[in-house]
């Protein structure tokens, strides 16, 4: 496993521009930067929340108001974020041909609403809320409001349509993955720590496939010891920008890492 060799920028961009169909998967770490937090972690929400009993699909059937306490507080902080560099790095690069598709951990929506056009949402998305017991859908900003717990009309509590622990992920969602992890060239891993299945096993599937492996995340993780071939340390949005530098040199519109948002 190199780590990355004496450039490892250079070489991961090497790998990308060799390849052109990279497939990246995030965590929650290309969002920290637009204000959500992480999951694990000292400040992560799982600091604060217990996922065993607010993040479990057996909680919210027990006690899915006590559930909405952690589910109101993503919505918030989701609903006031905004894309930030790493989002808008990750969209440049679908723009020029070097990355085809985005599996996403995240909920978000901050890949779409960076322009990123082929996204794979692994874990759902908090635009839609769901009736568990009578399977009625409805727009999360049509039926939600701060402070409240929403309702189905069928009288029963909603749910986020989101994934939570103990749910299965969407059938679609994950045929999807599975095949970009296939059939791409590169895998960039970027901001999570991999610890959560089935997730984490979309690295090891490309691997098994024949694909370089690059992560870029400023901490060691599950993968940085065996199946990541090249190691970026460092944050998403200063890394991607470095290696869209390198990707398009001399172009005038290859962008300086932009402020933040
Ligand atoms: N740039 C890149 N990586 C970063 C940055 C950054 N600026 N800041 C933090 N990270 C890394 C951390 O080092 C960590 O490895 O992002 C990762 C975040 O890990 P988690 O908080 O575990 O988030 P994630 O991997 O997305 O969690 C996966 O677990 O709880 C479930 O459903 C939830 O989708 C989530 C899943």
């Amino acid at each position: 496993m190199r780590a990355g060799g004496s450039d490892p920028i250079r070489e991961a961009a090497g790998l990308l521009a060799e390849h052109r169909n990279a497939v990246v998967l995030t965590g929650a770490g290309i969002s920290v930067a637009s204000g959500i937090p992480s999951f694990r972690g000292a400040q992560g929400m799982w600091a604060k929340y217990d996922p065993m009993e607010y993040a479990t699909l057996h909680a919210f059937m027990q006690s899915p108001r006590k559930v909405w306490e952690m589910l109101s507080e993503m919505l918030s902080v989701c609903g006031d974020a905004a894309p930030n560099a790493a989002h808008k790095g990750l969209a440049a690069l679908e723009e020029i041909g070097v990355v085809r598709a985005v599996i996403t951990q995240n909920v978000d929506g901050l890949h779409q609403a960076a322009g990123f056009r082929r996204v794979i949402e692994y874990h759902g998305n908090m635009e839609e809320l769901i009736c568990v017991f009578c399977w009625k859908r409805y727009r999360t900003r049509e039926r939600w409001t701060q402070g409240t717990v929403p309702l189905c009309d069928c009288g029963e509590i909603l749910k986020p349509n989101v994934v939570l622990f103990g749910e299965p992920i969407p059938w679609l969602a994950q045929e999807q993955a599975e095949e970009e992890a296939r059939t791409c060239g590169v895998l960039l891993v970027v901001g999570t720590s991999a610890q959560v299945s089935p997730a984490c096993d979309i690295p090891r599937i490309a691997k098994e496939s024949g694909a370089a492996v690059v992560e870029i995340n400023p901490e060691e993780t599950s993968l940085s010891g065996n199946v990541t071939d090249v190691h970026l340390r460092g944050s998403a949005s200063e890394v991607l920008w470095q290696l869209l530098k390198e990707l398009s040199p001399g172009d005038e519109a290859s962008p300086r890492t932009p402020s933040g948002h």
